[in-house]
């Protein structure tokens, strides 16, 4: 039977394992929305050609990340784990779609363009015509299973919007193929790093990995960044800006817990080492039973093939129903 659920699409690029970032600002919701809507799960394979010369990271990432999508309580039974290169389909819609974008369009893509210059920083050689490209590709990415809705962190925001105008577009020249997506960004749309950085994430080397275990917590949460300004338990603490409470705010549940120890630190009532030894309770207490899920699917690496293996072979059959679509509006069915 035709599943009617309206569809999500999201996606991930494989260039390591999953941290409380990507938790707090997309999987938290994921895992919720898989109830109501027919979901694409998607690791992004063909977007890393900054890691051309690391494949070997590639391979490994996605890997760990469908180990961290099932760790959260994704499901393959009713969600499709989808790897994007072994749907080359991804990549003839990218090419008609890149038809209709103008090169300016592109160019103005504010978080393309702050990726490109850190890229640009941090190699000799100059950005890859693939990277320049790849807004490209996650528009045909959503457009490909006509998702309606796409949950992502704050950043993707132009991406969506992009998605938005060369659906209409498509649709005004070629008939009503898509669907009109619309962004949604998850409780935390960005999590701030453990070293106060804005951004948690794995190339700043400040992040929680979901995969970390008790004590690697435990220990980097004792060397997170706090107050700066607070020499001792005793001065007066500030809270807002302060790292630490912005985990407790983010994933600390008892928020009576929170509230005394921020009453007691303004007041310079508490030290910071019990402020971080309750967070590291809660955040412990929050990944314990993810770690536990982990390590059980982590001892059956068929299973988690199995998952990668089905979704993707269910979503190469969305992928050629849409491509003949698309062919037929764009008046490329020749021999039909
Ligand atoms: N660009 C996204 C990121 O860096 C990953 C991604 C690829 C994606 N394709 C997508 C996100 C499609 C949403 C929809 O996080």
């Amino acid at each position: 039977m035709a599943d009617e659920r309206k569809r999500i699409l999201t996606g991930i690029r494989p260039t390591g394992a999953l941290h409380l970032g990507h938790y707090a600002g997309a999987l938290e919701n994921w895992i919720k929305l898989q109830e109501e809507y027919e979901c694409f799960f998607l690791i992004a394979d063909y977007q890393v050609s900054d890691y051309a010369d690391d494949i070997d990271t590639v391979r490994a990432a996605v890997y760990e990340i469908a180990l961290d999508w099932l760790a959260v309580g994704l499901d393959p039974e009713r969600s499709h784990f989808v790897i994007e290169s072994l749907i080359p389909e991804h990549a003839e819609l990218t090419l008609w779609l890149s038809w209709y974008i103008g090169l300016g369009r592109l160019q103005r893509n504010p978080t393309l363009k702050a990726e490109m210059a850190e890229l640009e920083k941090n190699r000799s050689e100059s950005v890859p015509v693939a990277f320049f490209t790849y807004p490209i590709m996650q528009v045909a990415n959503i457009l490909m299973p006509k998702a309606h809705l796409v949950p992502v962190g704050e950043d993707q925001l132009p991406h969506i919007e992009m998605t938005r105008e060369v659906a209409r577009k498509f649709n005004r020249l070629f008939g009503e193929v898509f669907p009109e997506p619309e962004a949604l960004v998850g409780r935390v749309p960005r999590l701030v790093g453990l070293d106060g950085n804005a951004k948690m994430s794995k190339s700043l080397n400040n992040a929680i990995y979901l995969k970390d275990d008790a004590d690697t917590v435990t220990k980097k949460v004792m060397s997170m960044y706090t107050d700066p300004t607070r020499l001792r338990a005793t001065d007066p603490g500030h809270v807002e800006g302060n790292p630490v409470f912005m985990y407790h705010d983010a994933f600390n549940p008892d928020t009576a817990e929170v509230d005394d120890l921020k009453e007691r630190y303004v007041k310079g009532a508490v030290g910071d080492v019990e402020v971080k030894q309750k967070l590291a309770a809660a955040l412990n207490t929050m990944l314990d039973p993810i770690r536990e899920r982990r390590a059980e699917y982590a001892s059956r690496p068929d299973a988690v093939r199995e998952a990668l293996a089905k979704g993707t072979e269910h979503t190469r059959k969305v992928a050629a129903e849409t491509m003949t679509e698309v062919r037929s509006a764009l008046k490329l069915n020749y021999l039909e």
